[in-house]
């Protein structure tokens, strides 16, 4: 076990480039964890979830969304209401689902499709329908090398992980929504990105879409520069960050 544990951390450690941040245990999960506890969720919102290992912690209601879903986990263990849309998340935004059924998700967790376009999206939705005591985490915001940030589909297959361009969320809300509170969470194994003082009301992602993705869509972490990106946070290891939830 010992030996296993050892080869992992080695071949983990392999696959970072020099600069990168290191991202620890615990991982995302024991942070959403963490977060439904704080913030004493009735509904939890998550945008992509394969085989359901995000939602089978979940002990309060929850809305999954998934064009595919392939669930291996007993998504039921806690939870007491659940639904499920299968399809691709800007489909069920424009359902207005939630706000039909009067439903405000104190915790949404966006995981789905890894590409900036769709993440802006799924944010910006996500927000609008939440309240500002709200929580959107998002996912794989911290690539350990920039082959991960890859925007090409058919190299996925070559990648131990692809966290895409999801990183260009961070630049991204602390220039156009610098009213927002942004927390980088070192979480194994991309890192959990933790948004809180949430507007509902604020349409300036929805105003500037052209502006954001015309300054970003085609940029890569290699050009904008690794250093730049992670200069420009602090970053919180996920144990640290619990305990001061948990007090
Ligand atoms: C990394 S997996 C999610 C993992 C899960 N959240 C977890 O932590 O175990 C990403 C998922 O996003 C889904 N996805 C892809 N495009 C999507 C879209 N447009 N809307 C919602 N989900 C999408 C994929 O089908 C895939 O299952």
């Amino acid at each position: 076990m010992a030996w296993f544990k050892k080869q992992r951390a080695t071949r983990e450690k392999m696959l970072y480039s020099e600069g990168f941040p290191t991202a620890e245990r615990p991982s995302y999960r024991a942070v959403l964890s963490a977060l439904e506890m704080q913030l004493q969720a009735e509904w939890y919102l998550e945008i992509g979830s394969r085989t359901g290992t995000s939602l089978a912690d979940r002990t309060c209601n929850f809305i999954a969304v998934d064009p595919d879903f392939s669930l291996g986990n007993n998504v039921f263990n806690k939870s007491e209401t659940q639904f499920f849309f299968q399809e691709e998340s800007d489909k069920f935004f424009a359902r207005d689902f939630l706000s039909i059924n009067k439903i405000v998700p104190e915790l949404a967790f966006v995981d789905g499709m890894h590409l900036i376009e769709y993440i802006l999206r799924d944010f910006r939705n996500a927000e609008a329908s939440m309240s500002s005591d709200g929580v959107i985490a998002l996912h794989d915001i911290l690539p350990f090398n920039t082959r991960m940030t890859t925007r090409d589909l058919t190299a996925l297959d070559k990648l131990d992980a692809w966290t895409g361009d999801v990183w260009k969320i961070i630049p991204i809300l602390q220039r156009w929504r610098p009213d927002l509170t942004l927390e980088v969470i070192g979480a194994f194994k991309t890192g959990l990105l933790v948004v809180r003082n949430l507007d509902p009301n604020n349409r300036v992602l929805f105003d500037a879409e052209t502006d954001i993705l015309g300054a970003f869509q085609g940029t890569e972490l290699s050009d904008y520069g690794p250093k730049t990106l992670f200069d420009s946070f602090e970053l919180t290891a996920p144990a640290t960050y619990i305990a001061a939830i948990e007090g």
